[in-house]
């Protein structure tokens, strides 16, 4: 692994995207930075985090012939592989909230942004942007976030929790192979927030509606059986939770 650390920068998702094209970037490279400044956070939103309390990394990963028709399967390794490393730290409850928060109990303490470079119809590399909350306890104005320490009641180094979500989630992007995708599939809706259970979806024009949460589709669509509709399909920027 070839880790890149920076004392400041304003995204490490857009540093290594920059570094990715301008340079041969080695497989496996991460950068961190103790202050991110400008972080970017899914459907545009910024992520603002305290300096020196979480971690802000982006790690590389380089695909070999992957078919872009798949490349759910890396935003699905991603989030199990955080699952794995955050089970290993004994958290508790923690479960994914579609597509890609990591939550602990209900409340949010890690975001994922993956970004991907396309070739053909083939995936060549991906930059994965994790922002995850460690010792931080405050959290104005956001009622659903929390972090590590919240809900462990324990101190963390940001160094242990970095080695663990790194090793975890490398684990899984190197297993990746189009015959699991049936498996990693079904593990992934068996870790969904909410799954199975009557929750309340809103959409960007503020129309709510109640539903069950059934699995995703192939492509990441959520599947939720609604009043009207057995399994209606909704991408990311067509719904929300309310939690
Ligand atoms: C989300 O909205 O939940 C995703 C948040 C992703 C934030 C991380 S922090 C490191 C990386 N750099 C960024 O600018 N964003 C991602």
């Amino acid at each position: 692994m070839n880790l890149i650390k920076l004392s400041a920068i304003d995204s490490t998702n857009t540093y290594l995207k920059k570094l990715a094209k301008e340079t041969q970037l080695p497989d496996e490279t991460v950068v961190i930075t103790k202050h991110q400044v400008s972080g970017r956070g899914q459907m545009g939103n910024m992520w603002l985090s305290r300096e020196g309390q979480s971690l802000t990394f982006s790690m590389f990963k380089i695909f070999e012939r992957f078919p872009i028709e798949d490349q759910f399967m890396v935003s699905m390794a991603t989030s199990l592989g955080i699952l794995d490393a955050l089970k290993a730290l004994n958290t508790p409850a923690v479960s994914i909230k579609w597509p890609n928060d990591i939550l602990s109990a209900k409340s949010k303490i890690g975001g994922i942004l993956i970004e991907n470079l396309l070739e053909g119809s083939f995936l060549k590399y991906c930059v994965i942007g994790i922002g995850f909350n460690v010792n931080e306890t405050v959290f104005p104005n956001l009622p659903n976030a929390s972090s590590l320490k919240l809900e462990t009641g324990k101190d963390f180094t940001l160094e242990e929790v970095l080695q663990e979500i790194l090793e975890k989630v490398f684990k899984r992007l190197t297993n990746l192979n189009q015959s699991n995708f049936l498996r990693l599939k079904e593990e992934y809706e068996n870790s969904l927030f909410q799954k199975g259970a009557i929750s309340v979806f809103e959409t960007p024009e503020g129309l709510r509606c109640n539903g069950i949460i059934k699995g995703v589709s192939d492509i990441g669509e959520l599947l939720v059986e609604t009043e009207s509709n057995p399994l209606r399909k909704f991408q990311l920027k067509e719904v929300k939770m309310i939690y």
